[in-house]
Order: C-alpha cells, then sequence, then structure tokens
C-alpha cells in the first residue's frame, strides 16, 4: 500500500514528492502544518483541523489558498489512493520558494503539501498509561499558531526519550505547567473535577482537547479552563494527555513520582471509553458487504 503525497495539487507516490532547498519552510520554518487523523478510511475531524490550519496561516500573515474545500477534495484523493484505512494524514503550507532574504518575498508562491502514511503501532499501551517527564518552556510567545518551527518541541521530546519517558510536560516560569510537547494536559482532582490549561497564546487549541472537552460535559463532567501550576499537579488524583495521535493517554508516573496507585484512575478510564464510543459514532456506518464504503473501510 503506498506512501502519499498531494504536493502543489499534484497527487503522486510520497517517494516522488520533492520540495526546492530554497523552500522558506526549509530555510526559515516560514510555515504552518496539521496533523489529521484517519479511522476506518475516513480524516477525523477535518473541519476542525482545515479551520486551524486556516487560523494559523493567517496569522502568520499567508491566508490560506486555495479554501479548505479544495484542501478537502485533495485530501479525500489521498486517502483513498493510499488505500490505508488507519493511517496520519499532514498538511504543510509554507511562504514558498524564495532567495533566503528574512522579510517575506513580494509576491509568494506557497508550497502546499498532504502526505498520508499508515499509523504506526503505538509505542504505549493505553491501558497501563505512560510516564512524562517535566522540561521548561522554552518556545516562543504564540503556541496557539502550529508553526513549523519544532525546536524546541523536538528537544524536549528527545530529552524525554533519552530518559526513557513517552512525552515531555513543558513548565513555564510565571505560567505553570502549559501542555506536552506535542499534547494537551488534563488534571483530575481528588474531588473528580477536571482542569486543563485555558486557551491562548501559552498552548496549542488541541484539536482533541476540545473533543474530549465536549465528549466530558456530555456525561456530566465539567472541565475547568484554568492555568495549572506544580503544586496542582503534585496533588493530582489522575493526569492524562490528549493528541490527534496520542487520543486520551493517561499519565501512571510524573518525573519519578508514581501518580495514585500507579494504574490509570477511573475518571480516565471512563473519559477514554466514551471518547472511544465518540469516535466510534463519528465514522461512517460499519458497512454491508458489497457497499461502495464497504469496499472503501476494508481494502
Ligand atoms: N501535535 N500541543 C502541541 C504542542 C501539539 O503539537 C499537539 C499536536 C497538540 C495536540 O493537538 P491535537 O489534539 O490537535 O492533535 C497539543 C501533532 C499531533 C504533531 O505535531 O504531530
Amino acid at each position: 500500500m503506498p506512501n502519499i503525497a498531494v504536493l502543489n495539487g499534484r497527487l503522486m507516490p510520497l517517494s516522488k514528492a520533492t520540495v526546492p532547498v530554497e523552500d522558506r519552510g526549509y530555510t526559515f520554518g516560514d510555515g504552518v502544518y496539521e496533523v489529521v487523523r484517519v479511522y476506518r478510511g475516513a480524516p477525523f475531524l477535518l473541519p476542525e483541523h482545515l479551520d486551524r490550519f486556516a487560523r494559523s496561516a493567517e496569522a502568520i500573515g499567508l491566508p490560506l489558498t486555495p479554501p479548505p474545500a479544495r484542501w478537502t477534495r485533495w485530501v479525500t484523493q489521498a486517502v483513498r489512493a493510499s488505500r490505508y484505512a488507519e493511517a496520519k494524514i499532514y498538511f504543510s503550507y509554507t511562504r514558498g520558494v524564495a532567495p533566503r532574504e528574512h522579510a517575506f518575498p513580494a509576491a509568494p508562491r506557497p508550497t502546499r503539501l498532504i502526505t498520508v502514511r499508515p499509523v504506526t503501532p503505538a509505542t504505549h499501551d493505553p491501558h497501563r498509561g505512560v510516564r512524562v517527564v517535566t522540561a521548561p518552556d522554552l518556545r516562543w510567545g504564540r503556541c496557539d499558531i502550529k508553526s513549523l518551527n519544532l525546536l524546541p518541541n523536538v528537544l524536549a521530546k528527545q530529552g524525554a526519550k533519552r530518559r526513557g519517558a513517552f512525552e515531555a510536560v513543558l513548565v513555564r516560569p510565571g505560567v505553570g505547567v502549559t501542555e506536552g510537547a506535542s499534547s494537551n494536559l488534563f488534571v483530575v482532582l481528588d474531588d473528580g473535577t477536571v482542569r486543563t490549561p485555558p486557551i491562548g497564546p501559552a498552548i496549542l487549541t488541541g484539536v482533541t482537547r476540545q473533543a474530549v472537552i465536549a465528549v466530558s460535559r456530555r456525561v456530566g463532567i465539567e472541565v475547568v479552563e484554568v492555568p495549572i501550576d506544580l503544586e496542582t499537579v503534585e496533588r493530582a488524583a489522575e493526569l492524562f494527555l490528549t493528541g490527534t495521535l496520542t487520543e486520551i493517554a493517561p499519565i501512571t508516573r510524573w518525573n519519578d513520582r508514581v501518580v495514585g496507585d500507579g494504574r490509570p484512575g477511573p475518571v480516565t478510564r471512563g473519559l477514554m471509553a466514551s471518547f472511544q464510543t465518540w469516535i466510534e459514532s463519528q465514522l461512517p456506518r460499519p458497512s454491508t458487504p458489497g457497499t461502495r464504503a464497504a469496499r472503501r473501510t476494508h481494502r
């Protein structure tokens, strides 16, 4: 089954997709990106991801063209061509190829890329939980923009990996715990209430974060969006991460401290189950053999 790219509107095998060395995404990280999960052949929460993609692009002075409807068509073609049922889609949109000058080129010609790859097996067992380590949040002041500049995230994640942890949770003096290097953070207190840091420039407004908040409210769990300090984390009964590829990952060790009894707690487990049910409810119906949907889902 092939990995696929759509580069500037042209569908091709991923191995054939190349971008010139003077692309500003390469020289300056001058662009934005998205990651979308495909479940059973269907891109999940695509409109929400495209909305954020357009907001990120606007925020760096590079309004998204063509409009999201066209990107949706490219995605549909690419996922169909890949034949992957379980996949990850990567989008990037850069200020294009130009001689290396910091200021914008007079007439930028953006580079538009979509790739589709299979989802690699999870590196963690969601039922056992994961370990996270803390790291200083060295990022810039607009973490709400999903920018290609990921060096602080890359270094934090590598530091976590070196220490045998799944994720680095970032801590910013005066702000508190912000988020993971590629995920959002939730805290469950002893009384069963759930907290997560508020949206704003210190975090990425995770699409999964928003979905988990909505699912929680539907099952009667209020999520309070407030700054979280390390003291709150210390007394948390449960902790978990959310993200497109992470889904919901219970945290059972925070640095060297065991969280709760060292196993995913009841609130997190309940939310994982509700979230899975909700994902299922959003997917195209399991198909009857012989229908078009069946061929799409099962190939
Ligand atoms: N990252 N915070 C950061 C810094 C992230 O990079 C991500 C996602 C999230 C979770 O957002 P969402 O729920 O929309 O995936 C939070 C993607 C998956 C990545 O860079 O690979």
